[in-house]
């Protein structure tokens, strides 16, 4: 059966190989993302359907729902990153400048993920499901990034119980290190990518089609009495025994 599905973030990286893979499955996809360029390029090369929104305004979140028709099947909250490595020059003194800091990582982590879920949520029918994405980060949050993909797991786990009665799932992928993406704004040294690398248990990086896989088996058929779970796709990176 052709499913609806919309991707957040579903430009580029992890998100464009979720769309790949639903629409591989002959779905409807809609990818979103701020970078229209981009996302239209690449909703072309897939055969999906783009529509420009920042998941952090929501006046933007609304005009999405509103464009997306009455129905949904699959919500996947890609949209995110760490914005520390964006290099925005933040104004005031060190405890304003660390707020606003702060605040940026929980709209665009956390924030997102609520807003595009509820502008949503009536329009997901009985045997959908939703997907948020964590990060490995929020096992060590020291980070204000680490601690808003923290917080949406534990949001994540309290929507599973709201969704559960209108027969949906909720759950969350937290990745480990996924090569091919463009998280780390090319600031990942060579040092680092190794350590990342050798934390593993199978000595590899993540590859997006690792968490299209996963997200794919989250909202199929056999993944119906999994909800309210993080699943940790990392390679062993961090365990949860
Ligand atoms: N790669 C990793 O190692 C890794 C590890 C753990 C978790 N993650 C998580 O995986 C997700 C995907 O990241 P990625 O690795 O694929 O990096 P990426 O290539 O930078 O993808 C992030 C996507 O999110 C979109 N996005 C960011 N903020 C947005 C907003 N406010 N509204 C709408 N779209 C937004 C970006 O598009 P626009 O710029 O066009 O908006 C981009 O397409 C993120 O949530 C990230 O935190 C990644």
């Amino acid at each position: 059966m052709s499913r609806i599905v919309l991707v957040t973030g579903g430009g580029s990286g992890l998100g464009k190989a979720v769309a790949a893979r639903f629409r591989a499955a002959e779905d409807t996809v809609f990818i979103t993302g701020r970078d229209t360029h981009r996302l239209d390029r690449v909703a072309a090369e897939l055969g999906v359907k783009a529509i420009p929104c920042d998941a952090t305004d929501p006046r933007q979140v609304a005009r999405l729902a509103g464009e997306l028709g009455p129905d949904l099947d699959v919500l996947v909250n890609m949209a995110g990153g760490n914005t520390d490595l964006d290099g925005t020059e933040r104004p005031g003194t060190r405890l304003e400048q660390l707020r606003g800091a702060w605040l940026a990582n929980l709209e665009a982590n956390l924030l997102s993920a609520v807003l595009t879920t509820e502008a949503v949520l009536d329009r997901l029918r009985p045997g959908g499901a939703i997907v948020n994405i964590g990060s490995i980060a929020a096992e060590h949050a020291s980070t204000s990034y680490g601690a808003a993909k923290a917080a949406l797991a534990a949001w994540t786990a309290g929507l599973s119980a709201e969704v559960g009665p209108k027969g949906l799932t909720a759950n969350l992928i937290s990745p480990g290190y996924h090569a091919e993406t463009e998280f780390f704004r090319g600031q990942l040294s060579e040092e680092r990518k190794v350590q990342l690398i050798e934390a593993t248990h199978n000595g590899r990086a993540g590859q997006p089609a690792d968490i299209a896989e996963t997200t794919y088996f989250l909202a199929s058929a056999g993944a119906r009495h999994i909800t309210g779970q993080t699943l940790n796709v990392n390679g062993g990176a961090h365990t949860t025994r």
